[in-house]
């Protein structure tokens, strides 16, 4: 399968512009993004298209199994090392020896175990658990997370020293909501991906109110929930059900539903036009009056409490007793950013 990174965001553009540039590097590389932007896919280009391709890419996602096991996994073990190693078992390290090795979800790897793979780093070697020789490896690695590292270094759970070796080369994935302009060009991409694995030959009902949704929607699952919207709307799943579904989503995450879908259901059911019903249309609704009253406050109280707390995201949300995610997109919402 040949991987791409679809969009014409700048953003995009430039992180394809890196991926040429560094595939032959092999400087150790580190991807940050919201779930679903697409690390995976840059992490697999860059074993792609470098001097590297025939040799092997191994993924191992450090957060989905506990300490013990992500070590064995990682560094392999010796007959005997512990109960249950009945033959020895080379770790995906020394797989990866002269490929890619992706270290996935970095951000929750165990604190003990980012002291050894610091070690392992500086020397590069290490020794199987149980083992007494050295085993040396030279693969590529490459990180990702969706965590804030920085946030994670204050709060002391991530090691600084770490951090520095594996961010030689930083790639930051934007949130789908970042760069909308490249909505229907996802959507494009999508229905004929999903066409070819799917082999049906369906196209998307994509009504105008629902592409208008696209744009609005904050994509919390970003580009992998736009895919999943495609193929659930070529498998016949209600649009009205996914439209419904993303408003309650949007609610949810403390966002307020743009009022054109609001003002847009009375418009189809009643479409009289006399003179009183235009009057009416150039005053503000109540609803539209609270909106901006509440955003309005919103707005005043989001940037009291990240002024409070000096701009620390984390804090500003303890302050205002949400979580962390529910001040980003309101942030985003808002249009609040830290003046220069
Ligand atoms: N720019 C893009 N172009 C094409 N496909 C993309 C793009 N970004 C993401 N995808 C697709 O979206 C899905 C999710 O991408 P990927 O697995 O790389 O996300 P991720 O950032 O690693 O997410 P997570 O943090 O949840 O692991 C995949 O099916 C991938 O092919
Ligand atoms: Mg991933």
């Amino acid at each position: 399968m040949r991987y791409q990174l679809i969009g014409n965001h700048p953003s995009i553009i430039k992180i394809r512009e890196l991926i040429t540039m560094v595939s032959d590097m092999a400087l150790n590389v580190l991807l940050l993004g919201e779930t679903g932007t697409g690390k995976e896919v840059v992490a697999r280009m860059l074993h792609q298209i470098s001097t590297r391709r025939n040799e092997r890419f191994v993924k191992i996602n450090c957060a989905a199994m506990p300490l013990t096991l992500l070590e064995s996994e990682l560094f392999g073990y010796e007959k005997g090392a512990f109960t249950g190693a009945v033959k020895s078992k080379p770790g995906r390290f020394e797989l990866a020896s002269e490929g890619v090795m992706l270290l996935d979800e970095i951000g929750d790897m165990p604190l003990m175990l980012q002291a050894k793979l610091l070690n392992v780093l500086q020397s590069g070697e290490f020794s199987r658990l149980g083992g007494t020789e050295d085993v040396k490896v030279n693969s590529w690695v490459i990180s990702a997370t969706n965590h804030d590292l920085n946030e994670d270094m204050k709060n002391g759970l991530f090691r600084e020293d770490l951090y520095y070796r594996l961010n030689i080369i930083k790639i930051e994935l934007p949130p789908l909501r970042e760069r909308r302009q490249d909505i229907p060009l996802l959507v494009e991409y999508f229905t004929q991906r999903h066409k070819q694995e799917l082999k049906i030959d369906t196209n998307v009902p994509i009504n105008t109110g629902l592409q208008d949704l696209f744009q609005d929607y904050h994509w919390p699952g970003n580009v992998r929930e736009l895919s999943s919207t495609i193929l659930r709307l070529m498998v016949g799943d209600d649009p009205g059900k996914i439209k419904d579904e993303f408003l309650r989503n949007m609610e949810g995450d403390g966002l307020d539903v743009p009022s054109a879908y609001a003002r847009k259901a009375p418009a189809l059911k009643q479409k009289s036009h006399d003179k009183t019903d235009e009057k009416q249309e150039s005053i503000p609704s109540l609803k539209e009056l609270k909106k901006e009253a509440t955003q309005y406050i919103e707005r005043k109280a989001i940037q009291y409490a990240l002024h409070s707390a000096g701009w620390n995201k984390s804090q500003a949300a303890k302050i205002l007793k949400i979580s962390y995610k529910a001040l980003f997109y309101k942030m985003d919402m808002l249009g609040i950013e830290k003046q220069r």
